[in-house]
């Protein structure tokens, strides 16, 4: 019998609503949990800086000293849930160092410290668990590592930040400026006070640094993934893709291209029948293309506190049964990983225009002096009327693949046009169909 057996016992830094999912989950499912575990999995130890006297802590003792916890001989297994960059670090390594399992939902940590963390579970032994760290309650890490083990992936695109993913979808689907959506993701508990992290893309590089790092191998290449976020899309962007057949969404796209590996997040056009296009709200998926598998895709619950809990209890399962976690990159096998200026990718420009005759041609004669193909365009049937000038029209153009260094300096050369009265809009759009 499963529950016969010593059971693994449990370490939680942080009280937060992960950890209390956590707690729930393990209370909740205790049963098939031992018997999928072998074992019962309790929870004997829960530190956090400040006590939350209404949670229910069944069974555990509660602690201050986070630090304590790291080291505490009677734990098996420690869950970081605190957090932040350098003290869930020390912990982490405290853990390790000790030869004690770890399991943890920080990205951050992992995306930056990745290399060294996994170094340091090999040395010792032992076991690093992120399931929870990308796409909360997605078995992702699982499908790359164990599910795909057997394939190459050639690519992979995510919709890996859900407050993002919900603020385009609310713009998309009311008409609402970005400022208005994301006051009404703060308001409905979805983006943070301070957004930044989750709208200026730099949550969905933290994610997709460790999707990349197990998909082909690398380290874990932070510095090198281009960060991009939603904050300029306007709803204008939005209506003009619509019309043009596609969705707007911040995707992140890692890429063995044969010559390096592309790791990207931006926002990016997605055709509309495609898969990707219909995740909204909050969701979260991830696409896989590998060699044998071809198309998977993976959809659910990218945050909160249970589909967070289930991945963290699933490495929890998988310390328990001693299986290992996911396999460290070989240090002396690192892939080139290629700067944004090496894609090749097809655009969406918005171009804004003086309103008259022969506009669009000089801007599609810049285009094809830099031998750009039009796939598509728009042109407004009306023009709008600047306080401070004559009349302007914003033309829409989709090109063709382009290396995005040549882009670069078509677009310079657009922009230099006297006809051209603002800034123009770049947007990449994902090709999702390639090996
Ligand atoms: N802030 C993240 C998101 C959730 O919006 O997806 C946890 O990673």
């Amino acid at each position: 019998m499963a529950t016969s057996l010593a059971p693994l016992r449990v370490g939680i830094c942080g009280l937060g609503t992960v950890a209390q999912g956590v707690l729930r989950l393990l209370s909740e499912n205790a049963s098939s949990i031992a018997l999928r575990a072998g074992r019962p999995v309790e929870v004997v130890r829960v530190a956090s800086r400040r006590a939350r006297p209404g949670v229910d802590l069944g069974a555990a003792s509660f602690g201050t000293d986070l630090r304590a916890l790291a080291t505490d001989p009677d734990i098996d297994v420690l869950v970081e849930l605190i957090g932040g960059e350098e003290l869930a670090l020390e912990l982490l390594e405290t853990a390790l160092k000790a030869g004690k399992p770890v399991v943890t939902a920080n990205k951050a940590v992992l995306a930056l410290h990745g290399d060294a963390l996994m170094a340091l579970a090999n040395v010792h032994r032992t076991t690093l668990g992120f399931e929870a760290a990308v796409a909360g309650g997605i078995p992702v890490i699982v499908a790359l590592t164990r599910g795909l083990a057997g394939n190459r992936v050639r690519w992979l695109a995510g919709i890996i930040n859900g407050t993002s993913n919900y603020i385009l979808s609310a713009m998309t689907s009311a008409g609402r400026r970005f400022a208005d959506a994301l006051a009404e993701a703060q308001a409905l508990g979805y983006a943070e006070a301070d957004p930044t992290f989750d709208v200026e893309g730099i949550d969905a590089a933290h994610k997709l640094t460790i999707l990349s790092a197990l998909a082909f191998g690398t380290r874990f290449r932070f510095a090198d993934v281009y960060t991009e976020g939603i904050s300029a899309i306007t709803p204008e962007d939005i209506e003009f893709a619509r019309q043009l057949g596609y969705r707007i969404k911040h995707l992140g796209i890692a890429r063995d291209t044969g010559h390096g590996i592309e790791a990207r997040v931006h926002p990016a056009l997605v055709p509309a029948g495609h898969m990707l296009a219909s995740v909204d709200g909050v969701m979260n998926a991830v696409l896989i293309h590998s060699n044998a598998a071809g198309d998977t895709l993976y959809v659910g619950a990218g945050a909160g506190a249970l589909p967070t809990a289930s991945a963290v209890v699933a490495d929890l399962i998988d310390v328990a049964r001693d299986t290992a976690g996911p396999p460290a990159p070989d240090p002396d096998v690192d892939q080139r990983m290629l700067g944004i200026e090496d894609i090749v990718s097809a655009y969406y420009l918005r171009i804004p225009a003086l309103d008259r005759p022969g506009v669009f041609a000089r801007v599609a004669t810049v285009l094809s002096e830099y031998e750009i193909s039009i796939e598509a365009a728009v042109q407004r049937a009306e023009a709008v009327h600047r306080d401070d000038g004559g009349p302007w029209v914003p033309i829409i153009i989709v090109t063709q693949d382009v290396p995005e260094r040549v882009m670069n300096e078509a677009l310079a050369a657009v922009q230099a046009l006297p006809d051209v009265v603002g800034q123009i809009m770049r947007i990449r759009v994902a090709d999702l169909g390639h090996d």
